[in-house]
């Protein structure tokens, strides 16, 4: 409430208020591409040489989310989103049943880790069965974000830089082997095949767009489930209308980006030119940290932010970021996100946490219970 912008020791900026945020997601003089820092500090070492449209400007970032988004999401039909919603169910009811006879489960191994990763699998046409080798790559790379510190930071950037190479290796063979067939449903054999009116993308930034969902898809989605999960369990009163009221999730899930969002910061935004933010002067070249998290629970602009309250009416929160950059997957994350909870407490049996708080992954960015044990009665 009083700083609402605040300088770093090391010359960045932290943005914490809605308003402010908000300007500045919007603002054309910031920009998301690392280049325009003055310092780009461990950002180079998590995008790479090439960007992917997460890390770009428009109109370069407009053109190749364009493409992409021309098989993912609302507006275009038929959307691989759309066509999926039964296979949605399908893949919860399968990892439901075999949840429910477990005395004792971990929603996150069990529950919110598979669903996604299975469903952006299949999305982007990556086998399913090659999780096991993905996995520790972006593990190594989410963890260049992490603040853990009993492990050291040069071998973390190390580990995150090895898995990045790793991890584009793996989807360039997977396109390779793509062409020359017959496209399939997959994006990224319609990417590969694509001859829409952008043109074709580069192989490049084919494996960049890849691997940027594949990440978004894995470890955003995982964190909403749990934390709905988490939240709800300890308002129980909200759980009991939930389960008489199903439709009811759809604001719930909003509440939950709201006060419990997975994405905490937008990292490294640059100011292309001199900006002035709340009587701040933020000088071009400056790295900026936009707080997400705390622009949600901000009281000049939610009453009584710190109260979870799936009837707050107008819940403009911050969870999928704003302006060009705005989350690509939030109607996959927020269709996900609504199946998996109403299925999960319709089938639990009087669910009950094993330990509150459960342990935290240690991320500055990311927020979520690494393991949440629930027993059933
Ligand atoms: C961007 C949050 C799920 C793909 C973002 C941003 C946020 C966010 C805050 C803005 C980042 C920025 O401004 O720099 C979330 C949350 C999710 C989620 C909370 C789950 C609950 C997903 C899923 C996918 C995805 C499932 C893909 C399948 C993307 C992409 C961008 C993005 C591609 C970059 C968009 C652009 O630069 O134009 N997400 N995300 N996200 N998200 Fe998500």
């Amino acid at each position: 409430r009083k700083t609402p912008v605040a300088r770093q020791e090391d010359g960045g900026y932290i943005v914490s208020t809605y308003r402010e945020i908000t300007a500045l997601l919007h603002d054309p003089h910031v920009s998301s591409n690392t280049d325009n820092l003055h310092d780009p500090g461990p950002s180079v070492a998590i995008r790479g040489d090439s960007p992917a449209f997460i890390g770009l400007d428009p109109p370069e970032h407009d053109r190749l989310r364009r493409m992409a988004m021309r098989y993912f999401g609302p507006p275009h039909t038929p959307t691989l989103v759309d066509d999926m919603r039964p296979d949605l169910r399908a893949i919860v009811t399968n990892l439901i049943d075999n949840l429910v006879s477990k005395d004792e489960i971990d929603i996150v191994d069990d529950f919110a880790y598979p669903f996604p990763v299975t469903v952006i699998c299949h999305l982007l046409g990556v086998p399913r069965e090659d999780e096991p080798r993905f996995h520790g790559w972006v593990e190594a790379i989410v963890g260049l974000l992490d603040f853990n510190p009993a492990t050291d930071p040069e071998e973390r950037m190390r580990e995150g830089v090895r898995a990045r190479e790793d991890l584009r290796a793996y989807l360039a063979e997977l396109l390779e082997s793509r062409r020359g067939r017959p496209p399939g449903n997959d994006l990224l054999s319609r990417l590969a095949n694509d001859d829409g009116p952008d043109g074709r993308m580069t192989d490049e930034e084919i494996v960049s767009t890849a691997n940027l969902l594949l990440i978004a898809g894995h470890e955003t989605t995982v964190n909403l489930i749990t934390n709905g999960a988490l939240t709800l369990l300890r308002h129980p009163d909200v759980l009991e209308r939930l389960r008489r009221d199903p439709g009811m999730i759809v604001r719930t899930v909003e509440e939950l980006l709201r006060y419990e969002p997975p994405v905490q910061l937008v990292l490294w935004r640059a100011a292309y030119s001199d900006l002035t933010v709340a009587d701040t002067v933020i000088p071009k070249g400056s790295r900026i940290t936009l707080v997400l998290a705390s622009g949600n629970r901000d009281p000049a602009y939610f009453r009584d932010p710190d109260r979870f309250d799936p009837d707050r009416r107008d819940n403009q929160h911050l969870g999928f970021g704003g302006g060009v950059h705005l989350c690509f997957g939030a109607p996959l994350a927020r269709l996900e996100t609504q199946i998996a909870l109403n299925e999960l407490f319709r089938n639990l049996e009087g669910p009950r946490l094993v330990a509150d708080p459960p342990p935290y992954r240690q991320s500055a960015v990311l927020r979520g219970p690494r393991h949440l044990l629930v027993r059933q009665e």
